[in-house]
């Protein structure tokens, strides 16, 4: 789909990028021809990921740790990378922290650790490089990462819920107030994919595919690589009069679970023919 030199020398940082989604997305970008600088707080598991990235793609990856919960640690990361590259073209913001429990169960400390990573982390992030931009005179691409309970809320993980939420304000304000510095700004809402992080945070047996099958129009999770490939033509110049967009990635989830009548898709040809023979008696 993506001609190979689509991402060409593009420096992209992705937040988170050493685990799940995130690695998925640096992979996929690699193959396409960034340099890539994958971010995190544990180093160990970045550098593993790093050298595992560039074995695979043959490119350039540099590990810096970093708590995106603190903004000192944000700056000195950002002007690391800088440093390191030259320049930055690309944010993805994709770190985040999150679990199920009922809210009445959580501590303050629990919900800020869960608004301190997606929220915080996310503002933090996204300042620290669009003043750099700004003052440099030059633009770039964010991308957040969201989830669809951004627009509908979710009972069981509200921190998360209402730090997506923010998040997508975040996106679609800044990419009206700074589109006239060149910055362009996007989201994806991904419903269900397939990480340990997610399943293990959110599911009792750490697995999506089987509270998820039956409920999905799609009958599936989602594939990191499709996830991968969105975030490719979302960072890319081909979707450059894309700005203040969340685009939703899910196999039609959330609008099944939205729509009145999608039970009805449990009903066999029997019961159709008998709701028919109901529905045509009204007269
Ligand atoms: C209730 C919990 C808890 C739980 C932690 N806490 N886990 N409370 N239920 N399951 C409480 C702790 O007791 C503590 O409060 C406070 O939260 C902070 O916990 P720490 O472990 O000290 O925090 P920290 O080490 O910063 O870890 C942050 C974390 C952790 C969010 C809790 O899970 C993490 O690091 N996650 C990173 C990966 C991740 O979450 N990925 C999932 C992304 S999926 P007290 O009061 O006891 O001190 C996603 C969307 C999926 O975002 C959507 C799917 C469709
Ligand atoms: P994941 O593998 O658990 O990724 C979370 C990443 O965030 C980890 O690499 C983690 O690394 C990093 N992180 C956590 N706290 C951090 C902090 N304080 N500072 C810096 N980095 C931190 O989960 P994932 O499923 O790939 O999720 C990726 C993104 O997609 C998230 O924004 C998530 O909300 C979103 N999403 C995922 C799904 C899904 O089904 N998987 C659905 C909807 C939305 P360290 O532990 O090393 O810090």
């Amino acid at each position: 789909m993506f001609q190979a030199d689509v991402l060409k020398d593009k420096v992209i940082i992705i937040t988170g990028g050493g685990t799940g989604l995130g690695r998925a997305m640096g992979e996929r970008f690699l193959e396409l021809g960034a340099k890539l600088a994958i971010t995190s707080r544990n180093l160990a598991r970045l550098e593993q990921s790093a050298a595992e990235m560039r074995e695979a793609t043959g490119g350039e990856v540099f590990a810096v740790p970093c708590d995106v919960r603190d903004a000192a640690q944000v700056e000195q990361m950002i002007e690391q990378i800088w440093q390191h590259y030259g320049t930055v073209d690309v944010l993805v913001n994709n770190a985040a922290g999150n679990f199920a429990a009922p809210t009445e169960r959580l501590s303050t400390r629990a919900v800020d650790a869960v608004l301190g990573i997606v929220l915080h982390g996310t503002f933090y992030c996204t300042l620290a490089l669009g003043k750099k931009w700004i003052a440099e005179k030059r633009g770039g691409t964010m991308l957040n990462l969201l989830a669809t309970y951004a627009w509908t809320g979710s009972a069981y993980v509200v921190p998360s819920a209402a730090a997506k939420a923010g998040v997508m304000a975040l996106t679609q304000s800044l990419a009206v107030e700074w589109a006239k510095y060149g910055i362009r700004m996007n989201g994806i809402a991904p419903g269900p994919f397939p990480t340990a992080g997610a399943q293990q945070g959110l599911t009792l047996g750490g697995d999506f595919s089987q509270f998820v099958v039956d409920r999905n129009p799609l009958k599936r999770v989602g594939q990191l690589r499709e996830l991968a490939n969105l975030a490719t033509y979302l960072i890319s110049d081909y979707s450059a009069y894309i700005n203040g967009e969340v685009v939703v990635i899910d196999g039609g989830e959330w609008l099944a679970g939205a729509g009145e009548f999608s039970m009805l898709d449990k009903l066999s040809d029997e019961d159709w023919d008998k709701l028919e023979a109901q529905a045509r008696s009204r007269k």
